[in-house]
């Protein structure tokens, strides 16, 4: 695949799949459950339903103008539409995050492998809560084997990145959504018929605003650019592969909402089972991995073949949805070295692949041997987490908006948005105004408001 000559994703459908698989990962099932247990409960989830409405899914129509119209990856995109400015270090900060953040997140990745082979073999067979949390937190401590897990994951994103955009990406991403989704659903079925879940539903649904504070804020927002997988140039390289009949707003909107009813859904399998057995919802970044095997063994505990069946496949799907993330965020690198440095395919996969490795060994070394390690007090691993889903892909989002409702020229935008007038777009208007005026708005008070630059 050379610049002139770019492959394209093959289906209408494989487009949505694609990217809502870029969307749909650890971030949904992973990490939006322990946002929402850290930061209140039911008033996260409406703050971060308004940032995915006001930010994210306009910012995510604003990448894919930009992807498809230069048909480039992300920093070279700018530099086709704006030649000769700076925009284009909002392009190599997107390439930065998503090596940073292809690091840590193949971490957690790597531990859906070591709960895949645990569930397996009957490691869960017979445990309670407790033994759960213990088992979490020595095996995350361990000085080598999510090490070993975390390579190992590295390695099975390079070789489908390697094989080309249209085979790999869109292939995986057909099969797993719809089986990902129906797992997800029987799940949280089992999870809301324990006994004791109800404050868990409760914690889901009964707000309390008094708890929006700036962080939650932040939070919020991070957790929304994360999850969509926005504000850092993914789906903008995605967009350089989409076809010129490609509805942008639709797939954006198609996206958003399957991402969110994701989320959602977990959330209404974690915080049920959580309050069921007396796991605390601010448990941080263990939530999934105590809360999940004893969903599996209170529903099914008495067919042992049954729980360790569901366990395995629900794993399975998890590190499939993963592998979807991680592909989109390895192609990102890779394209942007590949595009800009004049070399092989494979030999920019090799370079990402070897940095995140190493990298990403630290990131998990920083759970166990390493936590006397810290940056800004945070251990290696929440940093990256930090300054990515808090801090980039905001600012990333944030110059995105500005660079398409202000910069960009707005016969550009339309012909992109409209397929160049074959599409009747009633909120051409309505997306114009989010990108012009409130997601710049909204993402610089919350930065000013919760990082107290003034
Ligand atoms: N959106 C992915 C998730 O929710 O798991 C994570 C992610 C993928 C973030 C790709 C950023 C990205 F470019």
């Amino acid at each position: 695949m050379t610049t002139n000559k770019r492959a394209n994703f093959g289906t209408k459908l494989g487009v949505i799949l694609a990217s809502a698989g870029s969307a749909v990962g650890l971030g949904n099932i992973w990490r939006f459950p322990y946002m929402t247990g850290e930061y209140g409960g039911a008033a996260f989830i409406l703050t971060y339903l308004g940032c995915v409405l006001l930010f994210g899914a306009p910012i995510m129509m604003a990448e894919f103008i930009i992807g498809r119209r230069s048909q480039s990856n992300t920093a070279r995109a700018y530099q086709k539409l704006a030649p000769g400015t700076q925009w284009r270090w909002v392009g190599r900060m997107g390439v930065l995050a998503g090596f940073l953040i292809l690091s840590y997140y193949s971490v957690v990745a790597g531990w859906t492998l070591e709960y895949m082979v645990d569930s397996g073999i009957g490691t869960f067979a017979d445990k309670g809560p407790d033994d759960f949390v213990q088992f979490y937190n020595s095996f995350v401590s361990h000085p080598w084997l999510p090490v070993v897990w975390t390579i190992v994951f590295l390695l099975l994103t390079h070789f489908i990145v390697v094989r080309g955009v249209e085979k790999g990406i869109e292939r995986s991403s057909k099969v797993m959504m719809p089986a990902l989704f129906i797992l997800l659903l029987i799940l949280a079925v089992c999870a809301i018929l324990l006994p004791g879940a109800g404050s868990g539903i409760e914690f889901l649904l009964k707000p309390d605003f008094s708890k929006v504070d700036g962080s939650v804020l932040l939070a919020a927002m991070g957790q929304a650019f994360f999850s969509l997988s926005v504000g850092m140039g993914c789906l903008c390289t995605y967009a350089s592969y989409f076809k010129p009949d490609t509805n942008l707003p639709k797939t954006a909107f198609s996206v958003a909402v399957i991402d969110t009813l994701v989320a959602i859904l977990a959330g209404f399998i974690i915080f049920p089972a959580a309050f069921a057995v007396g796991i605390q919802p601010d448990s941080g970044p263990g939530l999934l991995f105590v809360t999940l095997p004893n969903v599996f063994q209170q529903a099914f505990g008495n067919v042992p073949f049954i729980a360790a069946l569901l366990a395995v496949m629900f794993y399975i799907l998890l590190a499939l949805a993963a592998l979807t993330s991680t592909i989109s965020l390895h192609e990102v690198v890779t394209a942007y070295l590949h595009e800009e440095f004049n070399m092989s395919r494979v030999k920019a996969a090799r370079l990402v692949t070897g940095g995140c490795i190493v990298l990403g060994t630290l990131c998990s070394l920083s759970l166990g041997i390493g936590s006397d390690y810290t940056l800004f007090g945070m251990t290696l691993f929440d940093f990256f987490d930090f300054i990515t889903a808090k801090l980039m892909m905001p600012l990333g989002g944030f110059f995105i908006s500005l660079f398409t409702g202000w910069f960009l020229d707005k016969k550009i935008v339309r012909e992109e948005l409209t397929n160049r007038g074959t599409l009747r777009l009633r909120i051409y208007g309505l997306i114009v105004f989010l990108l012009k005026f409130v997601a710049p708005i909204g993402i610089a008070f919350i930065f000013i408001n919760e990082l107290h630059l003034i």
